[in-house]
């Protein structure tokens, strides 16, 4: 069936600039890492994006080495474009990386010219697309001169295959030195992906002071901290929850009874707010303006439905800050 968008698709989304771009992004964008491999139904697919779109969610990001296996998220993506999206195009910002390991060899990983210009020429090609509008390198790589990585991305842009370029996993010295070195080449450093939560809040040690102070934006990953800012975990690990099917990233043994303990205290809080604890852990990675976008997981459209309405709440006073550092410290 023909996909025909939400007319109130922009009613009910906050679109926060990027840095001191001209790009909006919405607060909530999807990402494609789990669930758009050739284990997930195409249909399941098909209804996230839809249910994002529909909600204003205009941003997807993937990368080259999303799957399983690697390439395959893209490959699936491209479908989806063609099926569902070409008409949209100009409504969607859509992402894409290359820094991890990706084919054989020396020229499938890390940060050379090389291997970036052929990892985003492969992914236009299983993406159906002409240009992606953002390119990252995925991860900092201490071998290759920053210069070089740096001079791809401005190339990259030059060449019209991005429209706009950002950095991941970049520790605060070195998005420093990458932010600077783009600005000499011309092309701004648009944003930085790094991860970040309630459980991971390494970037409050540098890495937003650099961002705020260079202009760049900031979208975080894995905010829920791969699920388990939900209450999904309290009862034991669901059948079909990441842990249980995907426990590469979210490792059972990892759900422990002191982490449980705070989940709960935090739902505590969550439900004196009138959230969910999934709207309340968005809700707090976005309480910054420096940081522009929550970069959400999903694996069925309701959890879409829940997590676009983090921002509905009241925004959180100074007590209610205070009492979840307080069970963060613990
Ligand atoms: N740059 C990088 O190095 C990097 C690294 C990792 C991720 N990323 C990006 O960040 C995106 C998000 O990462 P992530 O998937 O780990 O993020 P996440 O939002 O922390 O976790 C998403 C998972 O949490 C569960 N979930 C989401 N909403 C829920 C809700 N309302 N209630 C209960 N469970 C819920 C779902 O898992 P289940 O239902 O399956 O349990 C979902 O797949 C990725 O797709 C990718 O685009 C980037």
């Amino acid at each position: 069936m023909t996909y025909i968008p939400a007319e109130n698709r922009y009613d009910t989304m906050t679109y926060r600039r990027c840095g001191k771009s001209g790009l909006m992004l919405p607060a909530i964008s999807l990402g494609l890492w789990h669930n758009f491999g050739n284990i997930t139904p195409f249909g399941v697919q098909q209804s996230l994006l839809r249910t994002a779109f529909d909600n204003g969610i205009t941003h997807f990001d993937l990368a080259n080495n999303y799957g399983p296996p690697y390439g395959e998220a893209e490959r699936n993506f491209g479908v989806h474009m063609l099926r569902d999206w070409k008409p949209h195009r100009d409504e969607l910002v859509i992402s894409t990386k290359a820094g991890y390991d990706m084919w054989k060899g020396p020229y499938g990983d890390h940060g050379s010219r090389k291997y970036l210009i052929a990892s985003l020429d492969q992914s236009l090609k299983r993406m159906n697309l002409d240009y992606v509008d953002i390119f990252y390198h995925h991860r900092p790589d201490p071998d290759t001169p920053i210069e070089e990585t740096m001079g791809a991305l401005d190339q990259i842009v030059r060449s019209g295959k991005a429209l706009y370029v950002g950095i991941s996993n970049y520790q605060p010295e070195q998005a420093a030195v990458a932010i600077k070195t783009l600005r000499k080449l011309g092309t701004p450093c648009l944003i930085h992906q790094p991860s970040y939560s309630m459980f991971n809040r390494w970037i409050e040690g540098g890495l937003t002071d650099v961002l705020r102070q260079e202009g760049v934006g900031c979208i975080c990953f894995a905010p829920l901290q791969n699920g388990l800012l939900t209450t999904k975990y309290l009862n034991g690990i669901p059948a079909d929850s990441r842990a249980a099917h995907d426990p590469r990233y979210l490792k059972p043994d990892a759900i422990t009874p002191e982490k449980l303990s705070k989940v709960r205290a935090l739902n505590e809080i969550a439900q004196q707010r009138g959230q969910a604890l999934s709207q309340m852990a968005l809700a707090w990675v976005l309480r910054d303006q420096v940081v522009t976008s929550a970069l959400i997981g999903a694996s069925r459209p309701e959890q879409i439905l829940e997590n676009v309405k983090a921002l509905d709440a009241a925004p959180f006073t100074q007590a209610e800050l205070d009492a979840i550092d307080a069970i963060l410290a613990q």
